[in-house]
């Protein structure tokens, strides 16, 4: 672990980094790979569930050779706290007019699933050509409504994570690797 980053104080709320730097980039590698055969020579919208998926985004529309738009939706289903609520709050609307398009609908991380089961069907009724997800992490074990991923990073244990993008009451987004969150930083 960096001993020189500046969110030091953040550093030592972590118990362990459960995917470091580089195991993120060599999967990002993979992943983008995997998007780009699948889209080959057509064109996205990319749709990015804010604020979580912002550094993920960021990092996987680089290598995407594909022409995309992209846009950004905001839905809330954690507020100040570790577990979610039934029904995600979706509170900023998309832009773009998706109707007929390709859209790839990207988060951090599916956990109950609940968030990306309405953000996909509120698109859905948008009538784009066809829609995908895409998430970085899955936790398949905290799952409370059916949903798959198209495209997944990482398979991960029901441990409360936060780092690249993920957060902990808007806090630890800023770390470049993803840890599990010491179970005493849990509370606010
Ligand atoms: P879902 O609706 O339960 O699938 O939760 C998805 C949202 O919950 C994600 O967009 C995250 O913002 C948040 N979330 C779920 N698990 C974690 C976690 O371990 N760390 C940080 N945020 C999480
Ligand atoms: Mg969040």
């Amino acid at each position: 672990m960096p001993t020189d980053a500046p969110a030091l104080s953040q550093i030592n709320n972590i118990s362990r980094v459960l995917l470091s730097e580089e195991q993120i980039n060599t999967r990002l590698n993979e992943l983008s790979a995997e998007i780009n055969a699948a889209y080959a020579g057509r064109e996205i919208i990319v749709i990015a569930i804010i604020n979580g998926a912002v550094v993920f985004v960021a990092d996987i529309i680089r290598q995407l050779n594909i022409p995309l738009r992209l846009d950004c939706i905001r839905a809330s289903s954690y507020r100040q706290s570790t577990s979610p609520e039934q029904a995600p709050a979706i509170t900023t609307r998309i832009h773009l007019n998706i109707e007929g398009a390709n859209v790839l609908l990207i988060d951090d991380i599916l956990d109950t699933g609940n968030t990306l089961a309405a953000v996909s069907k509120m698109l859905q009724g948008m009538n784009p050509a066809s829609l995908k997800t895409c998430v970085l992490l899955d936790k398949k074990a905290r799952r409370a409504v059916e949903f798959e991923a198209d495209f997944v990073g990482f398979e991960i244990p029901d441990e409360f994570v936060v780092g690249y993008g993920l957060d902990f009451a808007e806090h630890y987004r800023q770390l470049p690797f993803i840890g599990v969150l010491k179970h005493d930083h849990q509370r606010i």
